[in-house]
């Protein structure tokens, strides 16, 4: 058997606090089952050379971690990976800022990481990249001599050629996705749009009748993976939660009411303006809510050093504070509104004991929350999903509540919706989701990606059966 190496940019160290985002639970939980090797920055950043990778194993999975240079984390992470590339999959050409510059500090951090993985690889690996920070590493690691097969899966959307080709350096880009193997999506809608941009650059013709791809010498696959969740570990954690310390203050201060619960990292493609103008709305429209209500949003701080999160930020502060303003009272206050983050079991606490998830991103590759929201509910007595149609987990759960986030008050109604929905339609719906949840957890996506990775048109059989080289 094969050994799984993931790499991303940021993982997630079992000594710290949970990194948050989707990446670092999705890798863990598939690390955790079948053993293997995690390569990715600490999240230290230092003045000098880096240096080689700290060494740590801990229930079977090897985490290596390296420092980035403070000025790689500015023009690399900050800059190219942030501020160019994350706005532009997100379709908000608003908050990108190009320059060369960057693009050539992704491109040295990228081969900084080839070369402080390759002696670390073991003659048997699967490499499985993850994320935009890291799009030229099989490039980087075939030119350091690297046979396996190496996939790559994009936990973002994936831009239509159209908004690719703002990116001054898209043909490199398309170029270095089609060095990989496999390249995994997390919907059909990505899948298309890539699909475009190699339409675009290599001809339709390099797109076969059987969804391979074929550029020169070397046939890929492209397809799409959705991510899952760890359904029975979320159920448990839910659980346990629910009656621990810090969940049981949080519903015990409820004093009865309901509570809405949103939790998204504090980024502008979450929605979280919108949908506080939406729940303003609800209030406005709906004022026997009034003091029944609680809506609580976690939204821990994230990439506090981009220009274009420290405009949301106020944003939030401001649009918070005026609904607090307008609708509290002296014994109730509608938001709580919260920049910290919780270990993952308290959040899934947290939604077991919501009756409405609300997740509305304006743009969002998948979203585990509100995968997480309801595999975390009872299901005798579930809460309601608001979903939005944006966002790649609407493509599976169909039986959430469907919103266009950007309209306000359809939001608003659908709250209402929630809040009044009978015991059996919270059933039905609930149920049909768990379905899908159940048939592509965690353990499915991550099978299925390796499984399409060990068979890829272009890993030589000979290369993996006799272990000739890295
Ligand atoms: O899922 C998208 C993503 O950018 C991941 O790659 C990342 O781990 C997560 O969000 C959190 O972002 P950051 O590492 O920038 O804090």
């Amino acid at each position: 058997m094969s050994r799984l190496v993931c790499v991303s940019n940021r993982i997630s160290l079992p000594r710290k606090s949970a990194a948050p985002g989707g990446l670092a639970v999705g890798i863990l939980s598939a690390l955790k089952r079948t053993g293997g090797l995690w390569f990715g920055w600490g999240g230290e950043t230092v003045d000098t050379d880096p240096g080689e990778p700290d060494i740590h194993i801990r229930d079977g999975v090897t985490y290596a971690t390296v420092d980035l240079r403070k000025r790689d984390f500015e023009l690399y992470y900050n800059g190219y990976a942030n501020e160019v590339l994350w706005p532009l999959f997100h379709y908000f050409l608003k908050g990108m800022r190009y320059s060369s510059e960057q693009r050539d500090a992704y491109e040295n951090v990228n081969r900084s990481f080839a070369t402080k993985l390759v002696p670390l690889l073991e003659p048997r690996d699967t490499i499985w990249i993850h994320d935009y920070h890291l799009i030229p590493m099989a490039r980087l690691l075939r030119d350091a001599g690297v046979k396996r097969p190496i996939g790559f899966f994009l936990h973002i959307p994936f831009p239509n050629i159209e908004m690719l080709r703002v990116l001054p350096s898209y043909a490199e880009l398309l170029r270095d996705l089609t060095c990989y193997d496999v390249v995994g999506f997390q919907t059909q809608n990505d899948l298309q749009a890539f699909h475009s941009g190699v339409e675009h650059l290599f001809g339709a013709e390099a797109i076969k009748p059987d969804g391979r791809i074929r550029v020169g010498e070397r046939t890929m696959r492209a397809d799409v993976f959705p991510i899952g969740v760890d359904v029975s570990a979320v159920q448990e954690e839910a659980t346990v939660a629910l009656s621990g310390d810090v969940v049981r203050r949080m519903t015990d201060s409820l004093m009865g009411r309901s509570l809405m619960m949103g939790v998204d990292r504090l980024d502008y493609s979450k929605g979280l303006v919108e949908r506080f103008s939406a729940y303003q709305h609800f209030l406005e429209t709906y004022p026997d809510n009034l003091g029944n209500i609680t809506y609580i949003q976690i939204a821990p701080l994230s990439r506090t050093d981009v220009r274009a999160y420290v405009d949301i930020r106020q944003q939030l502060e401001q649009a918070a504070g005026r609904t607090n303003g307008r609708f509290a009272d002296t014994d109730w206050t509608p938001i709580r509104y919260l920049n910290r983050n919780f270990p993952h079991a308290t959040l899934m606490g947290f939604l077991r004991a919501a009756k409405v998830g609300i997740v509305t991103p304006l743009r969002d590759g998948m979203n585990l929350v509100a995968k997480e929201f309801v595999a975390a509910q009872d299901a005798t007595d579930p809460g309601v999903l608001i979903l939005s149609n944006l966002a790649g987990a609407a493509r599976e759960l169909g039986s959430a509540l469907l919103v266009n986030p950007y309209d306000s008050q359809a939001v608003g109604h659908a709250i209402q919706a929630a809040l009044s929905m009978t015991l059996t339609e919270r059933r039905e719906r609930h149920a049909a989701m768990m379905q899908v949840l159940k048939r592509n957890d965690i353990a499915a996506w991550t099978r299925r990606f390796v499984e399409a990775l060990e068979q890829a048109p272009g890993a030589d059989p000979r290369v993996r059966a006799v272990g000739n080289g890295h």
